[in-house]
């Protein structure tokens, strides 16, 4: 039964796991920056610092909790990109020494593909499949035919979806991530329509072609209704407008995600089982979910997530995309380089 270990660096987690073969998680390690909080964002250079004081620990750790010694694993797997490359390095130094010390091989796991394939950790779910990635700083749609192989038909043409989320939280003094923040806040609001009145928001290419998404004229909506309000906002009015945020993020979630959706099943027509995925740390948000639950049924099509810690960043996504990579022949040369840029579908596939 083959085992890896994979690191994640990228961005503002620290995260050590093990998976095996047959979908067992031995142990898996998510340390959450906190030098961050008092910034509203990630600061590269911190980042970077507080993933070299902690990766140590982590590998020991998760070979403790797992009663591993190096020499019983099969690889070690990590984020050689997309992200702040200071933490990617902080990563990918720390494989390779491992690797090159214990004679293992090495895998440079590509972020996203990490959230690609996790949802193929905790279930059966066959290729190829549709699957939404929203993150912090991606929000794409794209077909899974197989490891490494992935086709785009949406992306984003300004801010990734996360980073809405982030943004308006910042505006309305929530904490960071936003995500949590204005879902939490959101359920305080007793009654919808009534805030979608007071506070009505655009739904940037709702009923437009194709499959691409827009954020910043959502964001920009949003400062201009926090700009009129005075600066210590009542709590009552920033759970209505989070309210009015998530419905109008969901709106142009389900438009988009449901095109992606007629698409797909019209590209790879008679499969047994078709299935929409979502991945990233904004599929966590239970409204979105639920939203995309109804397409699916709608349209007769599984519907797959990944529990919620593994929706966020995590190394067991690493592990497993890893062990995918390992099962297949696909390990790299010790001098791999990182990559701060690294779309999954070089030649994208989009419907104008
Ligand atoms: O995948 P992830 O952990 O890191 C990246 O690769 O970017 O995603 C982080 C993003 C943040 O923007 C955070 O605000 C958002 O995911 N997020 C959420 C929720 N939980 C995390 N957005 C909406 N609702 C949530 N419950
Ligand atoms: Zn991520």
């Amino acid at each position: 039964m083959k085992k890896v270990l994979g690191i994640e660096t990228s961005c503002d987690e620290t995260a050590v796991a093990i998976v095996t073969e047959d979908k067992k998680i031995l142990a898996n390690l998510v340390l959450s920056q906190q030098e961050h909080l008092a910034f509203g964002g990630v600061v590269p250079e911190i980042a970077a610092r507080a993933h070299l004081n902690h990766i140590d620990t982590l590998v020991r750790e998760a070979l403790q909790e797992s009663g591993l010694r190096f020499q019983e694993l099969d690889a070690i797997a990590v984020t050689a990109g997309p992200g702040l490359i200071g933490g990617v390095l902080v990563g990918v130094m720390t494989a390779k020494a491992i690797a090159a010390v214990h004679n293992l091989p090495l895998i440079a796991v590509n972020h996203l593909e990490g959230h690609a394939l996790t949802v193929r950790l905790t279930e059966d779910v066959p290729f190829p499949y549709l699957l939404l990635l929203a993150s912090g700083g991606h929000c794409q749609l794209l077909v899974v035919e197989g490891v490494g192989k992935y086709k785009r038909l949406g992306t984003t043409l300004d801010d990734a979806a996360g980073e809405a989320f982030d943004k308006t939280a910042k505006l309305l003094g929530l904490s960071y991530p936003g995500g949590p923040a204005v879902e939490k806040i959101a359920k305080e609001c007793t009654d919808s329509a009534a805030a979608l009145a007071k506070y009505p928001l655009p739904t940037p290419m709702v009923g437009k072609a194709g499959c691409d998404f827009s954020f910043s004229g959502l964001k920009t909506a949003v400062k201009r209704i926090v700009d009129r309000l005075p600066a210590d906002i009542e709590r009552r009015d920033a759970a209505d407008i989070c309210c009015s945020f998530q419905h109008s993020v969901a709106q142009m979630v389900n438009d988009r995600t449901e095109r992606a959706l007629k698409k797909y099943l019209s590209l790879y027509p008679g499969q047994k089982s078709p299935t929409l995925v979502v991945a990233g740390g904004v599929a966590a948000n239970q409204m979105l979910r639920q939203g995309l639950e109804k397409i699916s049924a709608r349209h007769y099509v599984r519907f797959a997530a990944p529990p919620l810690n593994l929706c966020t960043d995590n190394a067991a996504m690493i592990a497993w995309a890893g062990m995918e990579r390992l099962l297949l022949g696909m390990t790299d040369a010790v001098d791999f380089p990182v990559y701060p840029r690294w779309p999954l579908d070089a030649d994208a596939v989009r419907e104008h």
